[in-house]
């Protein structure tokens, strides 16, 4: 089965052909990230304008990277959200009217339970379940007890910040680019972790939930009252990162020792980081399944991957009923 993924949930647009769930024979990635470096994050009106000109172009591209016609497509994918709700509405849309165009299927994709399939697809199934989810991304955090594709319970969450928004609003601060996330790892692996006592937050009573405002806050109260050095910059960069990754890590032992699982698939713009997937791979038994780098951030192989498993639990077309979602609560059957 030949399926097209479309992705418009934030900042990248993209569209990928994917078959039979796994095999990816064309992926698409038009990133934004030049155009909101200079507000230090994803400024939505600049979003959309960027998806509706660029999004056709993106499609021919994975069409002709892929070789095929697009008569060839037997189900059309679009991430519903959770995302910004006018670039999801171009995204959709865009779906909406090829599936009308080619009389085709159309189907809409959690984006959030894509980023945890792309952990799946990037490795040889089956997958080792039931296994603990857990999502990294720019908008979210959330740890997840997967009991089979398309069917997930949510265990913990951010109750603020999500960890990738973490690192953007502290490269912001300490006055580095857009996406701050791989600036901060680069400069943290030349700084010392245990200069600053920065701390993530504990959540009383919800051992398994998140809170990155409060340490975003210190960092900033510790640069305002420096004049910073490089040194510094790199110091404060390490030890954020070596806080919010031993939260992380920590949160991940107590969801092990709670639910029964035979491994750890991440997913999310986060797992890109080298030293949180060495961190992992040092202080975890369990076997841990990270995404190729192509499918860490906002990609639509993990769109149309997910949308193969999705179609066969549920073969409905919803060309005129489906809307964007800005919010999904995370608890999903197929
Ligand atoms: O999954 P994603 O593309 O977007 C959302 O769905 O939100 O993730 C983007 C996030 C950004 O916050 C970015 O700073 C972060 O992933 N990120 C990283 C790294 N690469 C991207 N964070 C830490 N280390 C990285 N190497
Ligand atoms: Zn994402």
């Amino acid at each position: 089965m030949l399926v097209l993924g479309i992705e418009t949930t934030c900042d990248e647009t993209s569209c990928a052909l994917v078959r039979d769930g796994y095999e990816i024979l064309s992926l698409v990635i038009s990133s934004q990230a030049a155009i909101h470096d200079a507000f230090g994050g994803v400024v939505p009106e600049l979003a959309c304008r960027q998806h509706i000109d660029i999004i056709s172009q993106v499609l021919m591209q994975a069409v002709a990277e892929a070789n095929i016609s697009l008569e060839e497509i037997d189900l059309i994918s679009v991430a519903k959200g959770p995302g910004l709700i006018g670039a999801l509405l171009i995204g959709m849309n865009f779906g909406k009217s090829l599936a009308w165009a080619l009389k085709k299927p159309l189907i809409g994709i959690n984006h959030i339970e894509a980023h945890l399939y792309a952990a799946v697809m990037s490795h040889v199934p089956p997958p080792h379940l039931p296994a603990l989810g857990i999502v990294l991304s720019g908008g979210h955090t959330s740890i997840v007890d997967m009991q089979a594709i398309g069917s997930y319970w949510l265990i913990g969450e951010t109750v603020d910040d999500a960890i990738g928004e973490a690192f953007d609003k502290v490269a912001k601060i300490l006055g580095l680019g857009y996406p701050g996330g791989p600036i901060i790892e680069a400069l943290a692996k030349k700084g010392d972790p245990g200069r600053f006592p920065f701390r993530s937050g504990h959540v009383k009573g919800y051992p398994l939930h998140f809170s990155f405002s409060g340490i975003k806050t210190a960092v900033l109260y510790t640069v305002r009252e420096m004049s910073l050095t490089e040194a510094d910059i790199c110091d404060i960069a390490a030890s954020f990162q070596r806080a919010v990754f031993e939260d992380v890590l920590h949160k991940t032992k107590i969801a092990l020792s709670q639910y029964k699982s035979k491994a750890l698939y991440l997913g999310g713009g986060v797992t890109r980081n080298e030293t949180l997937r060495a961190l992992f791979a040092k202080h975890l038994d369990t076997a841990c399944f990270w995404p190729e780098n192509s499918l860490c951030l906002d990609n639509a192989a993990m769109i149309a991957g997910l949308a193969y498993h999705a179609w066969h639990a549920h073969p409905v077309s919803s060309l005129f009923e489906l809307e964007p979602e800005t919010r999904i609560p995370f608890q999903a059957k197929l």
